[in-house]
Parts: structure tokens; sequence; C-alpha cells
């Protein structure tokens, strides 16, 4: 495991995440919504970032990379739609299907909840995920999630609704955690 650390997408990273995004491409579209076309190219990605980042800078977005020890980015994590008065935020990773099993992305959740919990002090994890995507789900068990019955009106589109209470620390040295 030492030879990964979770880090933030900075703006230096377009060929890196091209590279990574192209190498998964059929991997990711087999569990997760397809990409625009237009997204794979240095400009299509240049763009993603930039927007990331606008988006990170107003506290709306926290985006996350997963290197390796040569500087290869071999996952993603995002804590998306940052919602400050509500104090929640969904969730969303991926991992290159070559390193896949080897706990990358409970490291990555792991770290979104403590950014979720430390710099944004939010109370709230959501995180969507197809029924048939098994390691997903396991991932988000793992992190404390739990599956949220579907009410009649649910409007997810056939995806699981998975839910993480935070505790905030005021709360937690309060009551002796
Ligand atoms: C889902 C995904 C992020 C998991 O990444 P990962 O780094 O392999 O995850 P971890 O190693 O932390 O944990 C995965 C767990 O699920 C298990 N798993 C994987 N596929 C499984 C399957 N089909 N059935 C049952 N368990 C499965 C793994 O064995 C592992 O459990 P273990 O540690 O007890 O052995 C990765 O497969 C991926 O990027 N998939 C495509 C994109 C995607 O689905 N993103 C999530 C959208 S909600």
């Amino acid at each position: 495991m030492s030879k990964f650390r979770v880090r933030e997408l900075k703006s230096t990273d377009t060929a890196a995440l091209l590279a990574f995004e192209i190498e998964n491409r059929e991997w990711f579209e087999s569990h997760i919504d397809a990409r625009d076309p237009a997204f794979y190219s240095l400009q299509g990605v240049a763009h993603h970032i930039e927007h990331y980042l606008l988006d990170f800078a107003r506290g709306a977005w926290h985006p996350l990379v997963i290197e390796d020890d040569s500087g290869k980015i071999v996952g993603r994590a995002n804590l998306k739609s940052i919602n400050s008065p509500a104090r929640s935020a969904e969730v969303g990773y991926r991992v290159g299907q070559r390193v896949c099993g080897q706990g990358l992305a409970t490291l990555a959740l792991q770290q979104l909840i403590h950014e979720a919990q430390s710099r944004w002090q939010l109370t709230q994890l959501v995180a969507y995920v197809y029924p048939e995507n098994a390691g997903s789900k396991k991932v988000l068990e793992r992190c404390g999630f739990l599956l949220e019955q579907p009410a009649d009106h649910d409007q997810t589109a056939g995806e699981c609704r998975f839910v993480r209470p935070i505790h905030c620390r005021s709360e937690l040295a309060r009551d002796g955690r």
C-alpha cells in the first residue's frame, strides 16, 4: 500500500489524467456512465481539470487523485456537489483496472471522509451505485455507508443510494468518543 498516495488534483495533471482515463475507458464504462467523447483529448481534460479546480476554489468540489510511486495516476476520488448549508456532499471514485483489489478505493474514500469532516464540516455523505456494482458496494459498506431503502417516488434511475452520517469533532469530544 505504501507505494500509493492520495493527493489533490493539480492543473499540471492533464497528460497523466488523460492517460489514466483512456487506459481505463472501457473498464469504467462497464460500471458507470460514459463520459462525453470530447473529454478524451488534452484540451478536453485540461478543461475538465480547470472546471474542477474552480469548483474546488469555491467550495463546491474536492478532487483527489491516487498516484503510484512513479507519479502515474491510478485512481480518482471526489467530494461532489458540496452543499455547505445542508452540510452534505456526494462521493464518487474510480480505480484503474490493473490496480483493483488492493484497497485503493477504500483508501481514497477514507481520505474523502476525513476531508468532509475536518475541512468542510459536513455531517452527511451520499453515494449512488448501480445494484450490480458489488465491488463499489463493498467499499461503501466498509467505510460506514448504509443502503437507504428507496421511497416510492425515488428518481435515481435504478441506482442504490448509500448514506453515511459524519459526526463533527465537537460532538465526538462531547460524547467522549
Ligand atoms: C469499484 C472500484 C472503485 C473498487 O476499487 P478497488 O480499489 O478495487 O476497491 P478496494 O480494493 O478498496 O475494495 C474492493 C472490494 O470489493 C471486492 N470486489 C470487487 N469486485 C467484486 C465483485 N464483483 N463481487 C464481490 N466483491 C468484489 C474486492 O475483492 C474488495 O474486497 P476485499 O478487499 O475484501 O477483497 C473499482 O472497481 C472501479 O473503479 N470500478 C469502476 C468505476 C466504479 O464502479 N466506480 C464506483 C462508482 S459508484
